[in-house]
């Protein structure tokens, strides 16, 4: 068994992106920008946004973070999308979610210019994907490619099943998967809560990718021996050892699971690293010029 080390491959990547960027300033080009909007002070949203700014330094880049409380109107936030859209110093920007109730989300992700939507959730990056166009694709199932491609993982003609059909993992990974390019040209079968036989379909599987939410949900009879998983999960569950009080629980059952993998991903210190470098890949990219 081989693991995965999300935290290692995330930081040599970000070395790389830092490399490509001092030959663009050597070139006389401005260093990438990205601007993240936080609304309110959710807290793992403010996490979140913390360390996206601390890579945007590790990378070389300009960042922006705009705050505004929770009482913002979608008017108001809507002008700001439309400021950011307008900006041309700002190569992409993101909205951090979860937005206040009162706010639609989806109304503020299609105000994006799909041009600078560097978390790739606009309609026009997620079509764009599917039809395997040039686009942003989401920060997560853009990390578990570059896994598998890393680990010189093989996916063609393998059995790949994805665990959970979410807009933001499930369904764009199962689509990369399929697509024919390494990594992927897989067969993908992707499961849900309402799938019958689950327990056997994962067991076929030579690739897994547990993106249910649920943590240690995989166990080891629903894994087939000699396969790769990818574990997405990132539950917060109690934990008085920790200062933060909580830890993050993946969707597999790690100890017994690892056991019969060729490769698995741990939590933390796998997929979890590898978003935020994801969405710096997708900014270094949006500073050299999108052109579709
Ligand atoms: N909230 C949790 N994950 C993400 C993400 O990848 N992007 C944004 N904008 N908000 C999030």
């Amino acid at each position: 068994m081989e693991l995965i080390d999300g935290k290692a491959t995330a930081a040599a990547i970000k070395q790389e992106i830092a490399a490509e960027v001092r030959q663009m300033l050597a070139a006389g080009k401005r260093a990438p920008h990205l601007a993240a909007i936080l609304v309110g002070h959710d807290g793992g949203s403010e996490t979140y946004v913390a360390a996206k700014v601390k890579a945007c330094e590790e990378c070389g880049f300009t960042s922006t973070l705009l705050r505004f409380e929770s009482d913002i109107t979608q008017e108001q936030l809507l002008a700001e999308v439309e400021r950011l859209n307008q900006d041309p110093e700002v190569d992409g920007f993101i909205v951090q979610l979860p937005l206040p109730k009162h706010i639609d989300s989806q109304r503020v992700i299609e105000a994006i210019d799909y041009r600078k939507d560097v978390d790739g959730f606009h309609p026009v990056n997620v079509g764009r994907l599917s039809i395997g166009l040039p686009c942003f694709v989401s920060a997560t199932p853009m990390g578990i490619m570059d896994l598998l491609e890393r680990y010189h993982i093989e996916t063609k003609g393998k059995h790949c099943v994805v665990l959970g059909r979410s807009n933001i993992v499930g369904k764009p990974v199962a689509s990369l998967m399929m697509q024919k390019a390494y990594p992927g040209n897989a067969t993908v079968t992707v499961c849900h809560s309402a799938s019958e036989n689950l327990k056997q379909i994962c067991a076929s599987a030579d690739i897994l990718i547990a993106a249910i939410g649920q943590p240690e949900f995989v166990t080891a009879d629903m894994v087939k021996e000699g396969a790769t998983v990818i574990d997405v999960g990132t539950t917060r569950v109690p934990d008085a050892t920790k200062k933060s009080g909580f830890k993050l629980k993946g969707d597999v059952k790690f100890d017994e699971v690892a056991p019969k993998c060729a490769f698995i991903t741990p939590v933390p210190g796998g997929v979890g690293p590898m978003t935020i470098c994801s969405l710096m890949k997708n900014t270094l990219k949006a500073g050299k010029g999108v052109n579709w």
